[in-house]
């Protein structure tokens, strides 16, 4: 993902804003990066990416999400159409992407 890709795509928060957003404001846990103009608290989708940019930026690695914004995409799409379908848990998340937490 390239720094003007969009993480939060309800949003349009992109991959730089947040890293921006994270550098800056150092969140203690991974609910803050919602303080980054409301990236997460739409569809929901990206949430378990915003976990992965902070468990990133705590780790001293640099900012970056292994997958193609078309891919991005695509699979928010299927997880929307499967949430509307009622399971909301196959995000098809990236290795490394954590899921179930809280924070
Ligand atoms: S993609 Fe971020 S809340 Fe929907």
């Amino acid at each position: 993902m390239d720094p003007d890709d969009h993480v939060c795509l309800c949003f349009h928060v992109s991959l730089r804003k947040i890293a921006n957003f994270i550098a800056r404001e150092n969140p203690q846990v991974p609910s803050q990066i919602s303080e980054c103009l409301g990236a997460g608290t739409g569809c929901q989708w990206c949430v378990p990416f915003l976990k992965k940019l902070h468990s990133l930026h705590l780790e001293g690695k640099p900012m970056d999400l292994p997958v193609s914004p078309e891919e991005y995409a695509s699979r928010r799409a299927r997880y929307r159409s499967e949430k509307r379908a009622g399971d909301p848990n196959d995000r098809g998340e990236p290795d490394g992407a954590p899921r179930g937490e809280d924070g």
